[in-house]
């Protein structure tokens, strides 16, 4: 029985979904939204803060700004809470309502930037945002998951042994990747301790993350209109990217047995499923993807259906609604 007196002491390590009956190839999915954060940041925050302090960075007084999709800036609000500091999340126009009521519930200041940057985009344009702050007070912390390699050190800790010891015979394991902390922290441990894994990144087409060209994407998590510091592709067996439609199709595929994920694992069970058909072993492989979050905070965007058709539309959910009810 898990007791804890501090919201960040508590990670669900050993709960996965058999989509066997969903797919029709086995994969089995690391839930990472059952913790108080709701998704996989919580660990990343945990490891850049608990640094940064270790560090003297980061001292009573001190108020954290961060650019966020809006994971990590939960995961942030939550700790900052819990440890006393203040915290600034700069985040886009395509962070959900829920994360953004949800950061200030727990304290925190969001700033919302309207436009993306010509070039490098809403990315680039938040990150120009927390430079200016951050030369502007000295009580500024920026932590940075984009370069941060505690960002990358904390699944390299956690989430990777996590499934190891779960699975020591795994073949294949299907990542996301947003700062590719989680793909990078996986991707060397596995490299270092059991080799024959084959890590297959899973990016949103539109994103530059593995030279892509860029697009308009609107489902937060995954991919970036900057090539990601943290990268390292040697580490990376295979590189998938998956249609924004095709995420929301396999994000209702999922609901309509229950299972209501957020985007980025619509996107990473989507092309674990398509890589499992497309291979005649697929069905001998053990396979893991990770599910970094919950759906409850996609109400208003992905299970919302004039956003869905406005966007993809009319017809992107058509094959499910056959037998299926509507949506
Ligand atoms: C929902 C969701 N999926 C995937 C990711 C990507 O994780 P990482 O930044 O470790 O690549 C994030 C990161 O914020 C996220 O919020």
């Amino acid at each position: 029985m898990p007791v804890i007196s501090a919201p960040q002491e508590f990670n669900e390590e050993e709960l996965y979904v058999d989509l066997r009956s969903v797919l029709g190839h086995p994969l089995y999915l690391k839930c990472e939204g059952f913790n108080f954060a709701g998704s996989v940041k919580l660990k990343a925050a945990e490891e850049m803060i608990s640094a940064a302090e270790k560090d003297g960075i980061l001292t009573p007084g001190s108020t954290l700004v961060e650019s966020s999709s809006g994971n990590l800036g939960v995961a942030l609000s939550v700790i900052a809470a819990n440890r006393g500091y203040q915290f600034l999340c700069v985040t886009d126009s395509r962070c959900n309502r829920s994360t953004r009521r949800l950061m200030e519930a727990l304290g925190s200041q969001v700033h919302i930037i309207a436009g993306p940057d010509a070039e490098s985009g809403f990315l680039g344009a938040r990150i120009d945002y927390v430079r200016q702050l951050v030369a502007s007070d000295p009580r500024y912390v920026w932590l940075n998951q984009h370069s941060n390699p505690n960002n990358w050190v904390a699944h390299y800790r956690t989430t990777a042994p996590a499934i190891a010891r779960q699975f020591p015979k795994l073949d294949i394991l299907f990542v996301g990747a947003g700062t590719t902390g989680t793909l990078m922290g996986c991707s060397r441990f596995f490299r270092e301790y059991e080799k024959r894994v084959r890590i297959v990144a899973v990016d949103s087409v539109g994103s530059v993350t593995f030279g892509g060209p860029s697009g308009t994407r609107m489902i937060p998590g995954l991919g970036t209109g900057v090539r990601p510091a943290l990268l390292d592709e040697s580490l990376v067996d295979e590189v998938i990217h998956v249609p924004e439609a095709d995420t929301v199709r396999t994000c209702h595929q999922l609901a309509r047995r229950g299972f209501l994920f957020g985007g980025s694992t619509g996107t990473v069970v989507g092309a674990a499923g398509k890589w499992l058909a497309d291979h005649t072993a697929g069905d001998e492989l053990t396979a893991v993807a990770i599910a970094p979050d919950l759906g409850e905070r996609y109400l208003d965007t992905l299970y919302q259906s004039d956003w869905v058709r406005g966007l993809y539309g009319d017809d992107v959910l058509d094959e499910l609604a056959v037998g299926t009810g509507s949506m």
